[in-house]
């Protein structure tokens, strides 16, 4: 192990060291202490006698011990080899291929089994590149055959179909071994407006012998004497029928004696006009495949019909996983604050399923990734439940706050980095990883449609 200097100062669980080499903030450290001990430098300072590191301790070799008294001064500081690293901090050999450890060239994995079972984030603020490492994230989804679905407000992500042919992103390829390619066969795009998104497959949800909860889901401000009149024609069609549509339900209300159908109406009506019901709807088998990538292309649709289409879809694939009609997957909900939003912003039905599944989708597979450049204004409940953190950079001092609170391990030192972010550079948390990691995002395979 090579030395980088002496301890001068210490407590039980950082240390400050006179340096005898060159050392950089967030450089790996380590010292002998009942086996090894792992620090990380949080800051470097310079005096006229030299200069000093001060490292923060993350872990130690014997995972089992815990430091009560002050590490020796005087003690060696070595800097730390790759395989300490690795084994203390508890990174994976293989799996989803994120980047490289900051300053290093020891390459980051992720458990995609650990995505889908215990959900993902990505929280920063807008431009910091959390489009860009999802894209990374679902290149290597799809090279594991692993279905995903991606609500894609904007269709940003239907460029995962090209390769990455951006000039300035060639040198990176090289640092990170990276080649462009392309996905055109794996990645098939949907959209309730195929007049506006060209290249995409019309997505028509199920009309036929709707539930209750469903039909309720198309009117989501219903009062409680409009309930009554959707719940009664509901209870004729399903007695009159053995195959109703949205049509068929809709006439019933227009026959009901209760004068607050007149407010019901012409919602009902708006939502049957935008034909995204359909008897000849899309199967989830096939929005929901091994090798696949599904983009909802949400762009252009109406926000209420959004959170129609969301809800209704989430839930229909939540249905299909627990009877085991479809693979375990990964659901990306981009602008999760739409979708989402913290209680007291409005009661929201997409909301309640993503909720559903963030509390019961280990059981059954379904794996969430949450993105928003508004953490403070996504539901808690949906955050606290995802294991996995991606943090970019963040200053808004409310949203700081949020990301803060739900990190666990981060220690106030990389807390005050994370306004300091430069672009492509996240901090990652979450088991197995023993501390959060810096990591320099890997360069796009495909293009990155997000500009
Ligand atoms: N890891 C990276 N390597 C190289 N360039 C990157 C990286 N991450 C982001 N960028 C650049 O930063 C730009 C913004 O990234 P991106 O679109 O992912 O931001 P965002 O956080 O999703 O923003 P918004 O909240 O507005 O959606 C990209 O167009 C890209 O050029
Ligand atoms: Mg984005």
């Amino acid at each position: 192990m090579e030395e980088v200097g002496k301890i001068v100062s210490s407590s039980t669980s950082s240390f400050t060291f006179s340096a005898s080499r060159e050392v950089k903030k967030f450089d790996y450290v380590c010292v002998e202490h009942n086996g090894l001990a792992l620090a990380q430098i949080k800051e470097v300072k310079q005096d006229r006698h030299g200069t000093i590191g001060e490292a923060e301790i993350i872990g130690y070799e014997n995972r089992k011990y815990m430091a009560r008294s002050p590490f020796k001064v005087g003690s060696t500081v070595y800097k730390a080899s790759y395989d300490a690293i690795k084994k203390i901090i508890g990174m994976e050999d293989d799996g989803i291929y994120i980047g490289l450890l900051k300053d290093t060239n020891m390459k980051v994995f992720l458990s995609p089994e650990s995505i889908i079972k215990r959900h993902l984030c990505i929280l920063a603020k807008s431009g910091s590149g959390k489009s860009y490492v999802m894209g990374v994230i679902v290149e290597e989804m799809i090279k594991k055959g692993l279905p995903v679905v991606i609500i894609d407000a904007h269709g940003e992500y239907t460029s995962l179909r090209h390769p990455n042919l951006d000039k300035q992103e060639f040198k990176a390829m090289k640092k990170f071994g990276v080649k462009p390619r392309s996905y055109i066969k794996n990645v098939v795009e949907f959209s309730p407006l195929i007049a506006r998104n060209k290249n995409a497959v019309p997505l028509f949800l199920d009309e036929l012998n709707m539930e209750f909860d469903e039909i309720l889901q198309l009117v989501p401000k219903a009062t409680p004497l409009q309930r009554g009149i959707l719940y009664e024609a509901y209870k004729i069609a399903k007695e009159e029928k053995r195959v109703y549509k949205l049509e068929d339900i809709i006439e019933i209300v227009r026959q009901a004696k209760s004068n607050a159908k007149w407010n019901l109406l012409p919602q009902l009506e708006q939502i049957y006009a935008t034909k995204i019901f359909s008897p000849n709807y899309t199967p989830i088998e096939e929005i929901v495949k091994k090798k696949r990538c599904s983009i909802i292309n949400l762009k252009g649709t109406p926000p209420h019909i959004q959170e129609i289409l969301v809800a209704q879809l989430l839930n229909r694939i939540f249905e299909e996983r627990r009877k085991e009609n479809i693979p375990p997957l990964l659901i990306v909900i981009e602008e999760a604050h739409r979708y989402c939003p913290e209680r007291g912003e409005g009661k929201s039905m997409a909301g309640d399923i993503i909720k559903t599944i963030a509390t019961e989708g280990r059981k059954f597979g379904v794996g969430l990734a949450i993105i928003t450049q508004r953490p403070a204004r996504v539901d808690k409940n949906v955050i606290s439940q995802c294991n996995t953190h991606i943090i970019l950079r963040t200053t808004n001092p409310n949203d700081l706050k949020a990301v803060i609170s739900s990190v666990e391990g981060l220690t106030s030192s990389a807390a005050s980095e994370i306004q300091r972010l430069p672009v492509g550079t996240a901090i990652i948390a979450g088991l197995p990883l023993q501390a959060p990691i810096f990591v320099e995002v890997r360069v796009r395979e495909t293009m990155h449609g997000g500009k």
